[in-house]
């Protein structure tokens, strides 16, 4: 019989990732000494896994005292509103007010034809600041680029970067979203790659083991796709080409298969 993936795995001492339940986004789990938090929750289709993974480690959903969502797309975010509702849930303000007016067209559910759920978020995050576990520390860093409303996470003791989908591993890209801007996305991963990162946990794909490599990766590929869109608008001769162009400088190249982001 072919060998199963296991849906939960322990990354650090725990820090646990429950793996994608496609096209839902991977959630991470942190146990700390006072609280539990979830990075994402992924979607709300996927919340049976979530469940199942979570009682394997001793813990069931109201045991997850927050939720710390890397940014409004529905696939990070929809089991939130359906699933734990006695969390806690944390976004950056940007996204945050996106999620309360269910800003659709920002948050992509339409995408998947999915409806948005009325979500509430209790704390609307800043950049630089601190939640302390105890055992973790992570601090908010305010990354917009994929979306406005992107954060990375940095645990400083283990030198772990949570990055949701600003890279994942290989330096792969997300789309420029609606609300996302090319030139955020460069000085995000500026300021990303001035930290000391052992490993990379996205929300997609693989983790990495290389992030400053794939850090620099993504950031010259970042500023190719700024610097080729510069050239691509130069070229602009009628309004009637602006939107297919405007749309086709907004892709970074298509990345492996599995690697795809939301
Ligand atoms: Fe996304």
């Amino acid at each position: 019989m072919p060998e199963q993936t296991p849906k939960i795995v322990e990354l650090k001492p725990n820090i646990y990732q429950i793996r994608a339940v496609r096209p839902g986004s991977h959630v991470y789990l942190l146990k700390g000494r006072w609280k539990n938090v979830l990075i994402d929750s992924g979607m709300a289709a996927g919340f049976p896994t979530v469940r199942d993974c979570l009682a394997e480690v001793g813990l069931r959903p109201r045991d997850i005292h927050l939720i710390i969502l890397t940014h409004e797309h529905f696939d990070h975010i929809g089991a939130t509103a359906v699933s734990f509702d006695t969390a806690v849930v944390a976004a950056h303000r940007f996204a945050a007010n996106k999620i309360q007016l269910q800003d659709e067209f920002v948050m992509m559910n339409k995408y998947f034809d999915l409806p948005a759920r009325p979500l509430h978020v209790d704390i609307w995050l800043e950049g630089n600041t601190r939640i302390e576990l105890g055992n973790f520390s992570l601090s908010i860093i305010h990354t917009p680029g994929h979306c406005s409303g992107c954060i990375s996470l940095y645990e400083s003791a283990n030198k772990l970067l949570f990055t949701g989908d600003t890279v994942l591993a290989g330096g792969v890209l997300s789309d420029v979203c609606p609300s996302g801007s090319i030139s955020d996305y460069v000085n995000s991963l500026e300021r990303l790659n001035t930290l000391n990162v052992q490993e990379l946990y996205p929300g997609h794909g693989r983790i990495s083991t290389t992030p400053s490599e794939d850090l620099q990766r993504a950031l010259r590929k970042a500023r190719d796709l700024l610097e080729e869109s510069k050239i691509l608008f130069e070229a602009l001769d009628t309004k009637a080409t602006f939107k297919r162009l405007f749309a086709a400088a907004r892709r970074f190249p298509t990345p492996k298969k599995n690697d795809l982001p939301l």
